[in-house]
């Protein structure tokens, strides 16, 4: 057992239920790729990790959805359903639950969440008027729409008047609590722009909002009251708690607690920052449980500059750009191009340009180059040196030897675009030193011990930069990692774990001497500018 197998650090995180009025688009692609790339960082440092996604099913528009296809609603469910899976197969996605709220262990577990905020005289019926977003699944305060009378989102729909007996939760009664917890935990909310929209929500007075529906019958039906159904978002939060049970777990709060809550991390686009950042933990609060570590709401993506949407036709399909580019391509894109927590824009001619520099020239021929100089240099056998014969002043391993840390901080502060930079900074220098100590002169001069250095330094600075750039890119990490005759898959976590130490392989100069290199293959091929560029 290595010292990663031997820890017990756990890590659980979760993207939002997506909604599965249609299939996935780009947003619910964003935040599972940022999903997926923490849950690797975490494994290779050791962690056992829960990493949550799953689909929410229930409330109006998923039921009008279905009606309208002509179809029974979990009829519809389950075709959507798929298409998320293979989304997040074809992205390379590892989770490790995929929770969905239309799950019979579900409907237990809202039950019984429902039933201790009962006993904690947090609900009542009450009428509820005001405009309701169906496609937000929100009531909307009158000054929050457009002039044609739909929400800010949701251009192209009307909000709809409600005039009905709801139940309520006493959301006000957490005001107080709600306000002493955010100033106790500032990290709760991330980023620190997000966290001060919540304050100043917070600040106007939290009122109490409804938890049912009437004449809405898919859904869960309020235990004591079966004429109504329980609101979709109660129900929908509820399943990132469901999603802890085992298997065989018999389906109570108590088992589904027992081994990974609180979560450490939900990561949401901003517009649900209030479900989570406010009504969850109030939620949590009344039914006496702890609240969980972070809430970290992004930014959303643009195309070409513009907002996307149906209504302007620009909508970005994930499974077209998977068709045409590989999942690494996608991922780099997105975790390298933005700034995470902000706004951030596809353009196909800048995804072209962005991979084809970084992934295909500076990476890719890089290492294609160096294995290419060990044949001819080295006889085909990898440099014979060890990192300690590395002259401390060499250029790779000073950028080498503090890279690590550096990734890690990145990486911790979920500042995925900064790790990237940091990582490429090393394979600039690389490239870049090469050209200036220039080996094929030296191997002219006979300057073997030379040359050997510089092309060890450099392969082991590959290495390095695979191995802490595998969370994102882990097919190309994988092929870096072969060529330079590690016998390895980043998509294998327990071999990984096995084999890799983290604290081995996040070192610079631990590549051994007289590796047994394979011959050089392009791991990334050039990609051809789009066709309306
Ligand atoms: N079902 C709720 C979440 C319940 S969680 C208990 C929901 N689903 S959603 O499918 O509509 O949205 C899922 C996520 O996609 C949200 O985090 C939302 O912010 C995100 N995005 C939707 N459009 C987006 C972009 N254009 N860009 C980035 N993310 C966007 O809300």
């Amino acid at each position: 057992m290595n010292e990663n197998q031997a820890s017990n650090k756990k890590f659980a995180l979760t993207t939002p239920l997506y909604y599965v009025n249609d299939v996935p688009h780009i947003g619910s692609a964003y935040t599972t790729m940022i999903a997926d790339v923490i849950a690797r960082w975490k494994r290779l440092q050791g962690y056992s990790v829960m990493f949550i996604t799953g689909t929410d099913e229930h409330g109006q528009k998923i039921q009008r959805t279905a009606e309208a296809k002509g179809l029974a609603p979990q009829e519809h469910c389950d075709q959507i359903v798929t298409s998320f899976e293979s989304l997040w197969d074809k992205l390379n996605i590892h989770y490790d639950r995929f929770s969905r709220t239309t799950a019979k262990p579900h409907q237990s577990i809202v039950k019984e969440f429902f039933q201790r905020v009962w006993d904690q005289g947090d609900i009542y019926l009450d009428q509820q008027i005001g405009w309701y977003c169906v496609a937000c699944e929100e009531f909307k305060e009158e000054r929050e729409l457009t002039e044609n009378g739909s929400c800010q989102i949701h251009t192209n729909l009307k909000a709809e008047w409600r005039d009905e007996e709801n139940y309520f939760f006493r959301l006000s009664k957490y005001q107080q609590k709600l306000a002493e917890f955010y100033a106790e935990k500032p990290e709760f909310i991330r980023p620190e722009s997000r966290r001060n929209e919540v304050l100043s929500f917070l600040k106007q007075g939290l009122q109490d909002f409804s938890i049912s529906r009437v004449n809405l019958d898919w859904g869960f039906p309020v235990p004591s009251d079966p004429n109504h159904t329980i609101y979709v978002w109660f129900d929908a939060l509820l399943g990132y708690i469901t999603a802890l049970l085992d298997p065989n777990d018999e389906p109570t709060l108590k088992n589904a607690l027992s081994r990974w809550w609180p979560i450490n991390l939900h990561l949401i686009g901003k517009d649900i920052l209030r479900f989570h950042a406010i009504y969850w933990p109030a939620m949590l609060m009344s039914a006496g449980l702890p609240l969980p570590e972070q809430v970290f709401g992004h930014g959303f993506l643009t195309k070409d500059g513009l907002k996307m949407g149906k209504s302007l036709g620009n909508t970005l399909d994930p499974f077209d750009l998977l068709n045409r580019y590989s999942a690494d391509a996608v991922r780099y894109y997105f975790i390298k191009e933005i700034e995470f927590g902000k706004d951030g824009d596809f353009n196909e001619t800048r995804f072209v340009n962005i991979l084809n520099a970084d992934l295909a020239n500076d990476l890719g021929n890089l290492l294609n180059r160096t294995l290419g100089m060990v044949q001819k240099y080295c006889k085909g056998k990898g440099p014979a040196l060890k990192a300690t014969e590395i002259d401390n002043n060499n250029p790779l391993k000073i950028i080498g030897e503090g890279l690590s840390e550096r990734v890690r901080e990145c990486l911790e502060a979920l500042k995925f675009n900064q790790a990237c930079e940091e990582i490429f900074s090393l394979i600039r220098a690389c490239n870049k030193f090469i050209d200036e100590s220039a080996p094929w002169s030296l191997y002219k001069e006979k300057k073997q011990a030379e040359v050997e250095e510089i092309l060890y330094a450099v392969l082991e600075s590959v290495r390095l930069a695979a191995y802490l750039l595998s969370p994102i890119i882990p097919n190309l990490s994988t092929r870096i990692y072969q060529q330079l005759g590690f016998s390895v898959d980043f998509n294998d976590f327990e071999l990984v774990n096995r084999n890799f130490s983290f604290k081995d392989q996040t070192k610079w100069g631990n590549f051994p001497g007289n590796p047994n290199l394979s011959k050089p293959e392009p791991i990334f091929t050039k990609l051809e500018p789009p066709s309306d560029a």
